[in-house]
């Protein structure tokens, strides 16, 4: 660099300085889109369109007003395109729980699924129990809307200690998709815990011993809708005895709950025509809850 190129370069570096600019970097020929290149001969300064882009960091002092004109030196200045360091946001707090997670509920003061489940233990309550593999106690969001109730695990179920897992329960998932919701979000269970032998009908006896905890359930959840899926469900739930489907997709009052009869997924297997009578119901179950 001659002489006079390196004063000129000393000016305007003060300049800059005095302007609160301190720190200087030229970007690389390649940042710049051309070629890479080692240290460059000493060059007249480009012209105005030419002149390399030199990036400058402002740190917080605001520019004071530039010097009057007779102070400025004689060289036309170099593009600058200052980078100004904007302080690092404040972040908030984070909070106590993961986006990615439902928050914990607030307390209800209920009885919880888990403290039923407990009390239930390896029951031996009723005649049931001699022929289980697996209590099937209920499945699904504690917190639901929507609660199931079926009559009794299967051979699946049973297998699995998970209700509604087999033929049934697929129909069942289908149904629940088809209203546009998942499995995971509402909560399946049944009237009685093990499965009858044979996957006969529940008994009176083994109805009225296994009920109990299906009433505590039903508490402890507090679902805006019961859907009743069989007769002895909505016998035992509604206490009505007559022709499920003469008194299927009706809403009656459970609790603080409403409840509504349809046939069982089983029977629809059996009986496919019938399947428009789920539709029907499913699609009642559907609108009301999307009333708020
Ligand atoms: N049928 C029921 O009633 N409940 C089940 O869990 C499975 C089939």
């Amino acid at each position: 660099m001659d002489e006079q190129t390196s004063k000129d370069l000393a000016n305007w570096l003060e300049f800059y300085r005095e302007l609160g600019i301190e720190d200087f970097y030229r970007r690389s020929a390649s940042a710049l889109g051309g070629a890479e290149s080692g240290p460059r001969p000493a060059a007249p300064l480009p012209a105005e369109d030419e002149r390399p882009v030199i990036e400058a960091r402002v740190d917080a002092p605001l520019p004071r007003p530039a010097p009057p004109p007779e102070a400025r030196p004689p060289a036309p200045p170099p593009r600058v395109t200052p980078t100004v360091a904007v302080a690092a946001p404040i972040r908030p707090p984070l909070p106590t729980f993961s986006l990615f997670e439902t928050p914990a509920p607030k307390p209800t003061g209920r009885e919880t699924l888990e403290q039923i489940r407990a009390d239930l233990g390896d029951c031996r309550r009723c005649k049931l129990a001699g022929g289980r593999k697996t209590i099937v106690f209920g499945e699904g969001n504690p917190h639901a809307e929507l609660v199931f109730v079926g009559e009794g695990p299967g051979a699946d179920e049973d297998e699995q200690g998970l209700p509604f897992v087999g033929r049934a329960g697929r129909l069942l998932n289908r149904m629940i998709q088809a209203i546009g919701m998942k499995r995971g979000e509402v909560y399946i269970c049944n009237v009685v815990k093990c499965r009858p032998p044979g996957n006969r009908v529940p008994e009176k006896d083994e109805i009225e011993t296994c009920s109990p905890f299906l009433f505590r359930q039903l508490e402890a959840i507090q679902p805006r809708l019961i859907c009743c899926l069989g007769a002895p469900a909505v016998k035992t739930v509604l206490g009505i005895k007559e022709g499920i489907t003469r008194i299927h997709g009706q809403f009656y009052d459970y609790a603080s709950s409403k409840a509504l009869a349809t046939v069982h997924p089983a029977y629809v297997l059996r009986n496919p025509r019938e399947e428009k009578i789920l539709r029907e119901d499913f699609e009642k179950i559907r609108q009301f809850l999307n009333e708020k």
